[in-house]
């Protein structure tokens, strides 16, 4: 076997266009990765009026970005319109990755034909061929703590990471895995209805705040009291790992009918923000994000825990955009400090969608000989 593995990936599966370059190493023991390159290019501004993301806006941005997202992945940001010419330029590629689900169809479609074309492109150019491989965005952020170069690193520890308890958050999923090594896992639990990030996106579009809600109720948040409002904590006491987020976004709905009516408005919430800034509401808002903050991370950390002691696992690794939540982070710490275990996180630039962690994902399958087809499957799972 080859012993390093150039992988260029391509992520469109929601509204991030993400291409990357990533050296590859070490096999399944001691895997290790150079991220050479990870452009992502945002769609935020494009969805936010709408207050989250419209399929068919992000398809049609995914279009125009791909091009422009490989020229600065090749360094060329100045290069005329022919992709070829680029391709020309690109270092020896061993494998090309593209994210075939979970996602928004119409998205992941773009990535796909994207790929095929690159390939093809480069075998003209080249002479060639590059195996294309499918990936899987959720073993993408499962696997993106491997990237982590500080001193947890998993490079360092991996003596002492199985079993893990894996806790993948994000804007479409909530799952809790039992992981016996790299490539064996078994499903504990996931949400029943929202997901973490869902939840955190509703609730900020509940009280006005702009899409995506996860970073800005947490921004708000540390101004707030967490414990000003008892929100429920589903199933928290529940025999089963699964979670629920959905009757906790009620609670939080109807305590803002309750308490703030005018709420039912959001571009006039908005501007109560903004005006009452010193004001008794905003306090009132900070702490209900702090609150409702609170009430997410305690369901995610006790249950997380308990599996842990169920399973007696030697870590935990935490992974998905929410995982990027400062509260959420600092209390798995604590949670894994006091039992002595390690955790495992991606670096802060690996949070959040990126192509980066497809191509770690895309490294691992191809050590095991695991294959997506190349087919959009926007429910896909682990
Ligand atoms: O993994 P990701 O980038 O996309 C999906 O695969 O869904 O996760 C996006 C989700 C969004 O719901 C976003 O609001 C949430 O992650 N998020 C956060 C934070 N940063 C992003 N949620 C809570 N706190 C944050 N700091
Ligand atoms: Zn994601």
């Amino acid at each position: 076997m080859k012993k390093t593995m150039t992988i260029l990936a391509i992520e469109t599966s929601c509204d991030e266009t993400s291409i990357a370059l990533v050296e590859c190493t070490g096999g399944l023991k001691t895997p290790q990765f150079k991220v050479i390159k990870n452009i992502v290019s945002s769609q935020i501004p494009i969805h936010r009026p709408f207050g989250g993301v419209v399929p068919n806006l992000a398809k049609r941005e995914h279009i125009k970005n791909l091009p422009l997202v490989l020229r600065k992945v090749l360094g060329k940001a100045r290069q005329p319109n022919d992709l070829r010419l680029a391709i020309s330029d690109l270092p020896a590629i061993d494998l090309i990755a593209v994210t075939v689900g979970p996602g928004l169809e119409p998205a992941l479609w773009t990535g796909i034909e994207f790929a095929k074309k690159v390939t093809s492109d480069m075998r003209q150019v080249t002479g060639k061929k590059v195996p294309l491989a499918g990936a899987n965005h959720l073993e993408g952020h499962l696997y993106s703590f491997l990237a982590n170069k500080n001193p947890t690193s998993y490079f360092l520890h991996h003596t002492s990471l199985f079993p893990s308890i894996a806790l993948i958050v994000s804007g479409g999923h909530t799952i809790l895995l039992k992981m016996d090594s790299l490539t064996k896992w078994k499903k504990l639990g996931e949400t029943r209805d929202d997901a973490s990030g869902e939840a955190f996106d509703k609730v900020a579009k509940m009280m006005g705040l702009p899409y995506p809600g996860g970073p800005e109720i947490s921004k708000l948040a540390e101004k707030g009291n967490p414990k000003a409002i008892n929100f429920p904590r589903p199933m928290i006491r529940d025999k089963s790992y699964d979670f629920s987020f959905s009757g906790l976004k009620t609670a939080v709905l109807y305590y803002l009918k309750d308490k703030a009516p005018s709420t039912n408005n959001e571009s006039n919430t908005n501007k109560r923000i903004r005006t009452f800034e010193k004001d008794s509401l905003f306090a009132d808002f900070a702490d209900i994000a702090a609150s409702f903050e609170e009430a997410v991370v305690e369901v995610l950390t006790k249950k997380t825990m308990r599996a842990v002691k169920e399973f007696n696992a030697r870590s935990i690794i935490l992974c998905g955009g929410v995982a990027a939540n400062k509260h959420l982070k600092s209390e798995m710490l604590k949670a894994t400090r006091k039992m002595g275990i390690n955790f495992f996180l991606p670096p802060n630039d690996l949070n959040g969608d990126n192509a980066a962690m497809i191509a770690i994902g895309a490294y691992i399958n191809s050590l095991k000989k695991k294959k997506y087809p190349l087919h959009a499957n926007g429910n896909l799972n682990l």
